[in-house]
C-alpha cells in the first residue's frame, strides 16, 4: 500500500495512465448514467422512461438506485459516460440525503464534457430540481433542459411520455 493513496500497480501502469487521461478529458463512451432515489415510485417511474427513451436513441444507460449501490461504482461510470441524468424526489425543500451526498462526491470531481439532466417527483412547493441543477452545475456539467422534468405526485402516462422523449432527445444532442 502507498501511504493515504491505496494500492501500488506493478503490472502494467500504462493502463491506469491511459484511463487517468481519458477520464480528465471527459472523453465518454457511447453511456449514459441515470442515478436516482425515490419513496414511493414516482421518481422511478420517471427514470425507467428516460432510460426507454435514451436506449431508443441508441444510448446504453445504466440506471443507479442511490441507496443500494457503490457510489464508487456509479462514479467510475459517469467519468466514461456521455450523460449523467440524476432523480429524487423532494423532501423537506430539497432533494433526499443520499443523492445529495452523491452529489457531493461528483462535485469534488468535476467530471468534464456531459450533459446533465434533473428529474423528479414533489407534492407541493418542490425544490429537489434546483439542488440538484446546482450541483451538477458546480460539478461542471451542462444540463440538457432547466428545468428538468418534474411531476406533482405520481407521472401520468403523458409525463412518462415526455420523459421518454427526453431521453431520445438527449440520445441525439450527445450523439451529433
Ligand atoms: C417525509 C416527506 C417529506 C416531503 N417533503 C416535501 C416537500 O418539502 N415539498 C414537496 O413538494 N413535497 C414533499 N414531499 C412529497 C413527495 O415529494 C412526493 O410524495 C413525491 O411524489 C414522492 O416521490 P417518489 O414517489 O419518487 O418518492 C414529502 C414527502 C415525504 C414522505
Amino acid at each position: 500500500m502507498a501511504p493515504s493513496h491505496g494500492i501500488i500497480w506493478r503490472r502494467d501502469p500504462g493502463r491506469i495512465f491511459e484511463a487517468y487521461a481519458r477520464w480528465a478529458e471527459g472523453r465518454g463512451t457511447a453511456k449514459a448514467v441515470i442515478a436516482y432515489d425515490t419513496m414511493w415510485l414516482s421518481t422511478e417511474k420517471m427514470a425507467h422512461a428516460l432510460l426507454d427513451g435514451l436506449a431508443a436513441g441508441g444510448y446504453a444507460a445504466r440506471l443507479f438506485k442511490l441507496s443500494v449501490s457503490d457510489h464508487s461504482e456509479i462514479v467510475k461510470e459517469i467519468l466514461e459516460a456521455h450523460a449523467v441524468l440524476v432523480g429524487s424526489p423532494t423532501i423537506n425543500n430539497g432533494a433526499l440525503p443520499v443523492v445529495s451526498s452523491f452529489l457531493d462526491e461528483l462535485a469534488g470531481l468535476r467530471p468534464g464534457n456531459k450533459v446533465g439532466l434533473t428529474f423528479g417527483s414533489y407534492g407541493w412547493g418542490g425544490g429537489a430540481l434546483k439542488v440538484i441543477e446546482e450541483r451538477l452545475k458546480a460539478a461542471k456539467i451542462e444540463l440538457a433542459a432547466e428545468p428538468g422534468p418534474t411531476v406533482k405526485w405520481a407521472p401520468t402516462p403523458d409525463d412518462l411520455r415526455h420523459c421518454y422523449d427526453l431521453g431520445l432527445e438527449i440520445a441525439a444532442r450527445i450523439r451529433d
